[in-house]
């Protein structure tokens, strides 16, 4: 990994967004905090470093302010809408409370050259959201465009290389953005474009070899993406040495087990251990319908069960010393520190018990979860895993309400097959955050041919969301939810009835318990 952007995060969800256009354009980008000093940055040598935006107005106190020093190291600097006018500030401009702020699609117009902007013709259309706004450039700056409402709206000191813009060249509504961003990194900080995902892979194993070198190495598949990402790239560095352990609870997807013996065994040649441990879950979850009580018996059998495996590898005493983690960067920037201090709750490894301690593999702990979608791709998983929807830790059991039986999880599995392959074919399920069925626990009437029935309704539940912290339902096409009721009705046994979720989140959770 050689040339890195330094993301400073001046809070809100800018600074995720821009490390990921940065690395749209091929180049490293890491976030930072804003209380990051001079020595810090320079101890990471940085090739660029961009201000995020923020909530808060410079005149704020506290408003986060940056270590002055750092606009003296020599690096390229990019200050976007707050980091924009903190830079203006803090090297002896002028910010003005205008109490007339810019929210939204806002036409900006050049004023002179510009490095940033070169070809851009005079007016642009930009995504601004301030209301305070630079009223004068400090010394050493030209300004180079303006708009209604800021007078300053770029701003460049070619010289130092120093640079800000008032709107948001990270967001799609600003035209020209993402080749802002470019022309930054790439002309100005001169930084080549070679983080691709064949350089990702190549980094990361070299990494692994070098963190495991010839110990053994477990990883727990899940089905989901992560799991399957972070296995694939230690069985490319060393697939040898790794065991997968699938279990299956009884609450998996149709075809998951299937599917993931197919890619893993068939396809890489790994060795897989799949742990048919339905008969034990669904005897743990017997009579039990309290949402929690049900989480709770899952997590915790999962951990008896894999521990069983993993005791049974150390027999002899070489067994597995490394375990393999999908943590992804957002839950490593989330957890505030250089480290992500839980453990991905989903097959709650982290809860094993002390005498099984592992060092943990993390491989996917420097990406977000479009760049594992690609490497997937580049390592030949297949796409129904790659652009899998996320699935809960607990599975069907959290979309079953009331008891958990083996039957009520064949109706369920079945009712979401279907569900899911109505999306597909619909062209939706990329677009939706998660679409899948859930089964409650009421019977209703209905009249089937001459007969009277007595069965469960499945409701259909698909939302949209960015980040599952909010969700909104997703209007489906009255024909898609047509196609999905018939066929409910038709091919799953047990199923006379159909409802639509409507709830978003909040009030609703995605998930039904
Ligand atoms: P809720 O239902 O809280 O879900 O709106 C938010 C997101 O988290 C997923 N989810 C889980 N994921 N273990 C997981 O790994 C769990 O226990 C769990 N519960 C909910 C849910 O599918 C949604 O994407």
């Amino acid at each position: 990994m050689t040339s890195n952007v330094l993301v400073v995060d001046f809070g809100a969800q800018y600074a995720q967004l821009i490390a990921r256009r940065v690395r749209e354009a091929h180049v490293f980008s890491e976030i930072v905090p804003s209380s990051i000093t001079a020595a810090e940055v320079k101890q990471k040598a940085p090739a660029a470093i961009i201000l995020s935006g923020g909530p808060k107005s410079v005149y704020e106190v506290p408003a986060p302010l940056l270590d002055p020093a750092i606009y003296d190291l020599g690096v390229p600097i990019l200050g976007i809408c707050y980091g924009a006018q903190l830079m203006a500030l803090q090297l002896g401009g002028d910010v003005a409370r205008t109490g007339a702020g810019e929210y939204g699609r806002t036409v900006v117009t050049r004023r002179g050259s510009s490095w940033l902007m070169g070809e851009w013709s005079s007016s642009t259309d930009c995504w601004m959201s301030h209301g305070d706004a630079i009223s004068r450039a400090p010394d050493g700056f030209v300004v180079t465009a303006s708009s209604p409402e800021a007078p300053v709206a770029t701003m460049e000191d070619a010289e130092r290389r120093l640079f800000a813009v008032q709107f948001h060249p990270e967001v799609a509504h600003t035209e020209r953005g993402q080749e802002l961003l470019a022309t930054f990194l790439h002309q100005v900080a001169q930084i080549p474009p070679t983080w691709t995902n064949t350089s990702i892979i190549e980094d990361q194993v070299a990494a692994i070899r070098a963190q495991v070198g010839a110990e053994k190495v477990l990883c727990a598949l899940s089905g989901g993406v992560d799991s399957a990402v972070a296995a694939a790239l230690v069985t490319k560095a060393v697939g040898a040495q790794l065991t997968c352990v699938f279990v299956d609870t009884g609450l998996m997807r149709k075809n998951e087990g299937e599917q993931i013996e197919d890619t893993f065994t068939r396809q890489f040649g790994v060795e897989l251990i799949h742990v048919k441990a339905q008969d034990r879950f669904f005897e743990a979850l017997a009579g039990v319908t309290d949402p929690e009580k049900k989480r709770k018996i899952i997590g915790e059998l999962f951990i008896r069960e894999f521990e069983t495996v993993a005791r049974e590898l150390g027999k002899g005493g070489d067994g597995p010393r490394f375990l393999v983690q999908g943590t992804l960067y957002p839950d490593v920037i989330e957890s505030g520190s250089g480290h992500a201090a839980n453990i991905k709750s989903h097959h709650n490894v982290g809860g094993l018990p002390e005498d099984l301690s592992f060092d943990l593999v993390e491989p996917l702990r420097n990406l977000f979860k479009d760049e594992v979608r690609r490497v997937g791709e580049e390592l030949g998983l297949p796409a129904e895993i790659v652009w899998r929807q996320p699935f809960p830790g607990p599975g069907l059991g959290v979309r079953i309400v009331g008891e958990v039986t083996r039957e009520r999880a064949e109706i369920l599995r079945n009712a979401d097959y279907v569900v899911v392959d109505e999306i597909k074919k619909a062209g939706l399920y990329r677009e939706l955050w998660q679409s899948f069925a859930v089964l409650p626990a009421v019977r209703t009437v209905g009249v089937m041919g001459d007969g009277r029935t007595y069965a469960y309704p499945i409701i259909i539940r698909a939302v949209t969301s960015d980040d599952a912290m909010t969700a909104d339902w997703a209007c489906l096409p009255y024909e898609v939810i047509e196609s999905i009721a018939n066929r409910l009705i038709r091919e799953v046994d047990g199923v006379n009835r159909v409802a639509l979720d409507v709830t978003s989140k909040p009030p609703g959770t995605i998930e039904w318990e």
